[in-house]
């Protein structure tokens, strides 16, 4: 009989192959990280301002294509999740990105900067309860309360401000279904219209923070790549302008 024995633990090699280059791209463009979802769809008319429009299929979701060419032959764009748009941008495999202020918050990347409010994707991260628990946001009776969300950063500094240790349960999506199914007392998510608490039996007891999305931009390629990205910075920040009557 054979017994499979477990194989001897690895020791973690103190020089990690494939550690970021933070040149981005090996065909030397530029990469602007953009996120799927409805950011996306506000994004494009901001895009068409700043000179900057993606082949057609960038904004279809239902393409499977994640890399996109662009009208300027020395700038790709990447879809990805909203969540990872700060993460590629930080480890320079994007040099830019438009990022939610909230993903910028919960990662807290020290590489990246954010030179300009894009004023697009305005939403809200709140605490929310189910409907007629009207306790759980009397926090003096809480020394501990358990709450589902994505973002375990912004929620545990939340609620340690107000003296709560909040156990967390971490999920990237359907928070909603968190308190309904005995996982956490509240959840803290995303909020747009309301309508995904409404029609799950919850609502806003708090907002930790308003968002936007912002241009965010990997500091080492600004150091290494200045005229290029402060080009690209400038269209931005042109495309904010109002336009002229
Ligand atoms: C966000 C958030 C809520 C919903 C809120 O999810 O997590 O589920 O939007 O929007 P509303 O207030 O307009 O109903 P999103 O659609 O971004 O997808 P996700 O679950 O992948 O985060």
């Amino acid at each position: 009989m054979t017994v499979e024995r477990n194989p001897a633990p690895v020791a973690p090699s103190p020089v990690c192959a494939g550690t970021p280059h933070h040149g981005g791209a090996t065909d030397g463009k530029l990469i602007l990280a953009l996120p799927k979802g409805r950011i996306l769809k506000s994004a494009k008319p901001l895009l068409a301002r700043a000179g900057i429009v993606p082949s057609s299929d960038c904004l279809d979701e239902s393409s499977r294509r994640l890399r996109f060419d662009t009208n300027n032959p020395d700038l790709d764009v990447v879809r990805v999740r909203s969540f990872d748009v700060a993460t590629f941008v930080a480890q320079g495999g994007a040099q830019l990105g438009i990022c939610g202020a909230d993903v910028m918050m919960e990662f807290d990347y020290p590489e990246l900067y954010a030179p300009l409010d894009l004023g697009i994707g305005g939403c809200r991260v709140s605490v929310a309860s189910p409907d007629g628990d009207d306790d759980a946001h009397d926090w003096s009776r809480h020394s501990c309360i358990r709450v589902a969300t994505k973002y375990p950063n912004i929620t545990r500094r939340h609620f340690a401000e107000r003296g709560i240790n909040a156990d967390i349960v971490h999920l990237h999506g359907a928070m909603e279904l968190a308190p309904m199914l005995g996982l956490s007392r509240l959840i803290v998510d995303l909020v747009d219209t309301g309508s995904t608490l409404r029609a799950n039996g919850l609502h806003e007891v708090e907002t930790i923070m308003q968002i936007t999305s912002r241009l965010v931009v990997n500091r080492t390629a600004l150091k290494t790549r200045p005229k290029e990205i402060a080009a690209l910075i400038a269209r931005f920040r042109d495309a904010l302008l109002p336009v002229a009557a």
